[in-house]
């Protein structure tokens, strides 16, 4: 017989039938001469009844293990009304198993597949995946990411957008993250590198006439790892010729809201709010803030400009800033909360973290001392003070300072957070566009300008005569959307002339000619052949997925992830190669050299 219905399918109107399962044993219970079989496969659970003295079951039976897979004939049965199980959809019946087959007997495993995910070692967990994605959360979690890329190709499909692949192994462009380099067989002494996303490819494809592309693409970074970040990802990769930015905003406001209303049932508000770099930072000191908290960086400059206190005056003078933000409610910081969070601000290159505690009356506080009576009166006026409250300071340039409350502001919110005095709301998801980002930004370590975002971002019309003279003035036609403090994507509006686009490589990026000729002298190339103009944009698919299933890691929606360290624990890679395959690929390695193995 074949398998007649999954393990969820089975209700009262099937009573009396003669049916066959098939699955894994979530449990076996031996309840005075009968065994009840719980079984599972990915759609549910049902009840299977056996009696251990009938004939074809007597043998089996004491061999069966959790986890064992077994096939079932039997007939379906109403249950006892005392042994009905409210909780399980097929909770009314049973099934009285009269034939099994054990396809598969299980070993014991090295975690229980019913215990919670949080008990067990993740490490533990993704060396045995395959057990780990039994579980029906993680099950739930590929089954939502399904969800999610059939929407959007059903979506972007109807909206005239073609899916076109394109090539995963690119040419080594070391101006962004680090790549991962493959060595050439065929081509000794020269490597691809993996692609870290469709980029270039897709503004061939606008120059080709495409118009409108999508890929789902796998993208590779060989960054640094962390919760949302994985060395391969996916990108929901876009774009469109003919179009501006607010063309952008629109069909990715209406995919999201499609994704959220089919997955979560939530209908998302739209238009997203939209708000400018300049003011991401100057209020939440970030440029992918989380809007879902109130607290606001302040600034006062103006009030501490002639202060007797040096450290701020002094700033000031500089060209610098006095920010502060009053986080209501933390006054009651312990001492080593405040010592994390002055470490937090050091690690960014703040000299302290000066604060101002509002506690039983009074301003407790290492600085108060040398404020004015009339700058603590302006003080507490702007920053609304109220027993409770702390205030933290930052003196700095501009940007660092911001950026130093902002994240004292995501500590700050942790910890009010961990008080109970402030709450997550999880059907809360505050969207907001940052456009307006800098073109260009100064890099002290490099000595020069390097994109903001990357160097094919169009300058914003009215700030293109800065370009030459003044690049950190210019505002680049830049995108990021964000989600309760995530980046979730990110793109721009292309630059189509070829003059520009050289200009920008050469003069203000200062690649020398003849770098630009052998990296990108193609595109420039291409420009001059008739060339759209154009723009798009990249959604990281699984941060999407991640913030749609309430998990801060985005391992948890990866089906075969990679550790912090870049490991894939169940078929532990990377792996060392022979000498033999380094030289198929024109490869001395250096690693034996420095372990001090012989040659
Ligand atoms: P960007 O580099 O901003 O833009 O990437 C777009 C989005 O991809 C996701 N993402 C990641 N997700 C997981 N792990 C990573 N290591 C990782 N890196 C990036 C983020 C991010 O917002 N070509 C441009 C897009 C464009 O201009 O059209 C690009 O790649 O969610
Ligand atoms: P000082 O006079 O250097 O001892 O600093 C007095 C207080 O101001 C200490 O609490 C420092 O942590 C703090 N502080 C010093 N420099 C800064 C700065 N740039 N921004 C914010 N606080 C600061």
């Amino acid at each position: 017989m074949k398998r007649t219905h999954h393990c969820n399918a089975l209700r009262e109107t099937e009573l009396g039938q003669k049916v066959c399962l098939a699955g894994w044993i979530q449990s076996i219970r031996d309840h005075g001469g009968l065994l009840f079989l719980d079984l599972r496969d990915r759609e549910g659970m049902t009840q299977i009844v056996c009696n251990p003295n009938r004939e074809n079951l007597r043998e089996i039976l004491p061999s069966l293990k959790d986890e064992s897979v077994v096939e079932i004939i039997g007939e379906v049965r109403l249950r006892p009304d005392d042994a009905r199980n409210e909780r399980m959809a097929t909770g009314t019946i049973e099934v009285l198993a009269e034939e099994l087959v054990a396809h598969n007997i299980a070993d014991t495993l090295p975690f229980p597949i019913h215990e919670k995910s949080d008990r067990v070692n993740e490490d533990l967990r993704l060396t045995y995946r395959y057990l780990d994605l039994r579980r029906r959360k993680n099950l739930d979690r590929l089954r939502l990411r399904h969800r999610v890329t059939q929407i959007v190709r059903h979506y972007l499909d109807e909206q005239g957008f073609i899916e076109i692949e394109t090539p995963l192994l690119f040419k080594s462009t070391p101006e962004g993250a680090r790549e991962f380099l493959v060595p050439s067989r065929l081509n000794p002494g020269s490597f691809y590198a993996l692609n870290q996303s469709p980029q270039q490819y897709k503004q061939m494809l606008m120059v080709a006439g495409v118009e409108r592309y999508y890929s789902l693409t796998r993208c590779f970074r060989d960054e640094d790892l962390r919760a949302d970040r994985q060395p391969e990802f996916t990108q929901i990769d876009l774009e469109m010729s003919f179009i501006d930015r607010k063309d952008i905003y629109k069909l990715v406001e209406e995919v999201l809201a499609s994704i959220w209303k089919a997955t979560l049932g939530i209908e998302l508000k739209l238009p997203f709010r939209r708000m400018s770099f300049q003011d991401a930072m100057d209020h939440y000191g970030s440029d992918k803030p989380d809007m879902r908290w109130d607290f606001l960086i302040q600034d006062l400059s103006e009030v501490f400009k002639c202060s007797e206190f040096k450290v701020f005056r002094n700033c000031v003078e500089e060209g610098g800033v006095i920010k502060a933000i009053n986080i209501k409610g933390l006054a009651d910081i312990t001492q080593g909360e405040l010592q994390h969070c002055e470490e937090v601000a050091r690690s960014l290159g703040a000299k302290g973290l000066a604060y101002i505690r509002c506690e039983g009356g009074a301003w407790k506080s290492p600085i108060e001392k040398f404020f004015s009576k009339e700058e603590k009166k302006v003080l507490a006026e702007k920053l609304s003070m109220e027993e409770g409250d702390i205030i933290f300071f930052a003196a700095h340039r501009w940007e660092k300072a911001c950026t130093i409350l902002g994240r004292i502001r995501l500590e700050a919110i942790e910890l009010l957070l961990k008080r109970k005095k402030i709450a997550r709301d999880s059907s809360r998801f505050d969207f907001l566009w940052v456009v307006n980002f800098p073109l260009m930004t100064y890099d002290e370590e490099q000595g020069r300008y390097v994109a903001t975002h990357h160097p094919f971002t169009a300058p914003l019309p009215e700030d293109e005569r800065w370009l030459w003279e003044k690049p950190e003035c210019v505002r680049g036609q830049h995108y990021d959307i964000v989600l309760n403090g995530v980046e979730l994507g990110g793109g721009s509006i292309r630059i189509h002339q070829p003059e520009l686009q050289r200009r920008i490589f050469e003069e203000v990026l200062k690649i020398p000619p003849e770098v630009v000729e052998d990296r990108f002298g193609y595109m420039l190339r291409a420009f001059r052949y008739g060339a759209p103009p154009h723009g798009g944009i990249a959604l990281g698919l699984d941060r999407l997925v991640a913030m749609l299933a309430g998990t801060e890691s985005v391992r948890d929606v990866i089906a075969f992830p990679k550790t912090q360290s870049g490991q894939e624990l169940m078929t532990s890679s990377p792996t060392p190669v022979s000498k033999k395959q380094l030289q198929d690929v024109w490869i001395a390695s250096v690693a034996d050299e420095k372990l001090g193995k012989k040659s």
